[in-house]
């Protein structure tokens, strides 16, 4: 297992999908809950205007691509009920069944391979629509396990599960055992990760576990006795995991690059989420971002999915080192020019503690040397004509 953990952390930053029959409505993928059974009817008939596009898929990947992400997560099936995959008879509540009659994860999967991205499959545990969820359990974890057994079994090789919603019935034997054993013996490259949800952060739910989350959380060190496991954030770009057309409250480029760098400080993946509108296209607002946060990955790339932290105290920045170099990352770093165009005058400190001397010290990105003095220096702020948020400074002890 350590070679799969280990290659899911050098992924570093990925892309989550949430795209199901609720991103038709426009208000999260929470719809159907929080808007009462009596619409449960009425939900499902928006399989009959489940019109997708036909290259959806591939415009979205390019998106993760174009932002640096290695791996896209997708939910395959939310809370809802709803397949986007090929139930093979399973259920009639599935994409091939819907107005688009595609099993849009074979699409999926296809892009993914024509981007070199990782495809990873969100699956929830949680049913609001299937009959035996509520009134026969053991028949519900055979059609789960069943279910879990197509994606396992018709796609080819996957990144992963990403589990979710058991905190619909905490009490309950899930069979975890049984179903992650399963993923095992068809997927053995596949790393296996269940949300442990916005309560209980970081929380290992079960050995099989790979991977830990933090949802919309801030990180921390994990260290696990019996094995080594990955960590990963999720996060949204304002306030919803599905489309909300009224959703303005987004968080900002430098935000989510801040978010970015907390995760790599503590070795935990980066995944930034996108609420696909009902086509299957990328809304432009989150178009936008994750272009602005592939422009800096740009920048950084030769350098930005190898940073370990470098367990070394600094004020005003973050120490990481590849191996053998060392960089410092300095968030909010302003513009400065003319007093009469650009606002921020001051200069901020980084200032290494506890370190050896720094002999040399550069800004990567224009190499210009950082004149250092007992190990601080001065952060040099853009100059009119670009503003990148985050600067890295790459010092030589
Ligand atoms: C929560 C929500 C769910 C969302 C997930 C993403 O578990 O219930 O809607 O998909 O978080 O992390």
């Amino acid at each position: 297992m350590e070679d799969t953990v280990a290659r899911f952390e050098r992924m570093a930053f990925g892309m989550f999908i949430h795209f199901g029959l609720y991103s038709l409505v426009g208000k999260g993928e929470w719809h159907l809950k929080l808007n009462g059974w009596q619409d449960r009817e009425q939900y499902r008939r928006l399989t009959e205007k489940f019109r997708v596009k036909k290259n959806w898929a591939k415009e979205v990947a390019a998106v993760a691509k174009k932002a640096g992400c290695r791996y896209i997560t997708l939910t395959t099936r939310h809370h809802d009920g709803f397949s986007l995959y090929d139930t093979c008879g399973l259920s009639e509540y599935d994409a091939v069944h819907a107005l688009c009659g595609r099993d849009l994860i074979a699409e999926f999967v296809e892009a993914c391979r024509k981007y070199d991205l990782v495809p990873v499959f969100y699956h929830t545990f949680a049913d609001w629509d299937r009959e035996e969820y509520e009134s026969d359990f053991p028949a519900y974890l055979q059609y789960l396990q069943a279910s879990v057994k197509l994606l396992c079994t018709r796609y080819g090789e996957i990144g992963g599960i990403w589990f979710d919603g058991m905190f619909e019935k905490p009490d309950a034997d899930w069979q975890e055992d049984k179903l992650y054993a399963m993923i095992r013996a068809y997927q053995p490259r596949a790393i296996i990760v269940n949300n442990s949800g916005l309560t209980a952060q970081g929380k290992l739910r079960h050995p099989e576990i790979d991977c830990v989350t933090f949802e919309r959380g801030k990180p921390f060190l994990t260290n696990w006795q019996d094995r080594h496991r990955a960590a990963e954030m999720c996060q949204v770009l304002n306030e919803h995991w599905g489309y909300a057309k009224m959703d303005i409250h987004y968080k900002t480029i430098g935000e989510l690059l801040g978010n970015f760098i907390e995760c790599r400080k503590f070795g935990c993946n980066f995944l930034l989420n996108t609420g696909l509108k009902g086509d299957g296209s990328v809304n432009e607002m989150d178009r936008g971002i994750f272009e602005g946060i592939g422009k800096w990955i740009a920048r950084y790339n030769k350098i930005i999915y190898s940073l370990k932290p470098a367990k070394i105290d600094c004020d005003g920045g973050d120490v990481f080192t590849d191996g053998s170099r060392y960089y410092v990352l300095i968030r909010d770093v302003g513009m400065d020019a003319d007093p009469n165009v650009t606002l921020h005058g001051k200069c901020k400190r980084v200032q290494i503690k506890g370190a050896q001397p720094i002999r040399t010290a550069k800004w990567f990105d224009t190499k210009e040397s950082i004149e250092v003095e007992e190990n601080s220096f001065l952060v040099k702020p853009y100059w009119y004509g670009e503003s990148m948020c985050v600067r890295v400074a790459q010092i030589w002890f």
